[in-house]
């Protein structure tokens, strides 16, 4: 598996989305994914999924540390105590010793940032996770934390596929030595009838969603796409065998458009 490097992370750049994967669905496309070659799981707090992920990767037989398992706080429990509180529920509901990844999911302005990233780091040095980061952070929210974490931090992760301009934020990363890691890479199945993915697609003999998910691996992005279907956790991990040109790279960034971004809240930070 192709790894992207951040920080001291190791991540495997396509890892399996888990937003909405409810149950047994849930559990048995987790134990599928790994048992097919998946490395790296995205599930949060907030997915109301931890414990049947936990599930998945237990009959999977996959040995623990060759997984890369990302989970995410949520935003009401920031404050200090209560986010180790509530980092070490999402392991029992996992049952994992720690996770490699802990994200706070969402910025919340209501509890002073320093005092929730001290909280976080305080988290991976007592062995809860092994690396930190953040999602949903803009450029300037990326700046104080890194300023203000006594750890570094790895990724921030955030909506990106080609119909969203994330330069700023990919930029501002970068400087921090950070990973952008994208959500909702695919755009929520939108990809699949995009027709300059589609003719790039047909060159190499691959899908839509293929060429999508290996231009953002070749910007050095990690994944995470979602699927519910066996017979497409196979074709969004096929994408390591094929490599788009400079000017396909640029005709798919030239896909982006103001009106991109699919995910955006009432509680969301001004996006740059
Ligand atoms: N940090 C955050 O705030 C945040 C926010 C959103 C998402 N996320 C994470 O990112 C993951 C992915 O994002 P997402 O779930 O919003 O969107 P996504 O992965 O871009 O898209 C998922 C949708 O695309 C379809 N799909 C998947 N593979 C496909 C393929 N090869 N061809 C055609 N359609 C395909 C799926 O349908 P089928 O199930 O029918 O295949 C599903 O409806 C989430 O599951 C979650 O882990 C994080």
């Amino acid at each position: 598996m192709h790894v992207i490097e951040a920080n001291g992370a190791r991540i495997p750049a396509i890892g399996l989305g888990t937003w909405e994967l409810r149950g047994r669905t849930c559990a048995r496309i987790v134990e599928q994914a790994l048992k097919l070659g998946y490395r790296h799981l995205d599930t949060a707090q907030a997915y109301d999924n931890e414990r049947e992920v936990g599930d998945g990767i237990r009959a999977s037989g996959v040995k623990r540390d060759e997984i890369f398992l990302t989970t995410k706080i949520w935003t009401n429990h920031f404050a200090p105590h209560e986010l180790e509180r509530s980092a070490k529920e999402s392991l029992v509901r996992l049952r994992q010793p720690y996770v490699d990844l802990l994200l706070l999911h969402w910025p919340n302005p209501q509890v002073p940032l320093a005092e929730t990233l001290g909280a976080l780091a305080h988290a991976k040095s007592m062995g809860l996770a092994r690396h930190i980061g953040v999602s949903n952070f803009t450029v300037a929210l990326i700046e104080q934390a890194v300023k203000a974490c006594p750890e570094p931090l790895v990724c921030d992760q955030v909506e990106y596929h080609p119909y969203l301009d994330q330069s700023k934020v990919m930029a501002a990363c970068a400087q921090a030595g950070m990973a952008l890691v994208a959500y909702s890479p695919v755009a929520k199945g939108k990809i699949k009838t995009d027709e300059t993915l589609g003719r790039i697609g047909r060159f190499y003999r691959k899908t839509p969603a293929q060429v999508c998910l290996r231009w953002l691996v070749q910007q050095n992005v990690p994944a995470v796409p979602r699927t519910s279907k066996i017979e497409r956790l196979s074709e969004n991990l096929d994408i390591f065998d094929f490599e788009l040109t400079d000017e396909e790279m640029k005709a798919i960034f030239a896909l982006h458009n103001p009106k991109g971004r699919m995910t955006d809240f009432g509680f969301a930070p001004k996006w740059d």
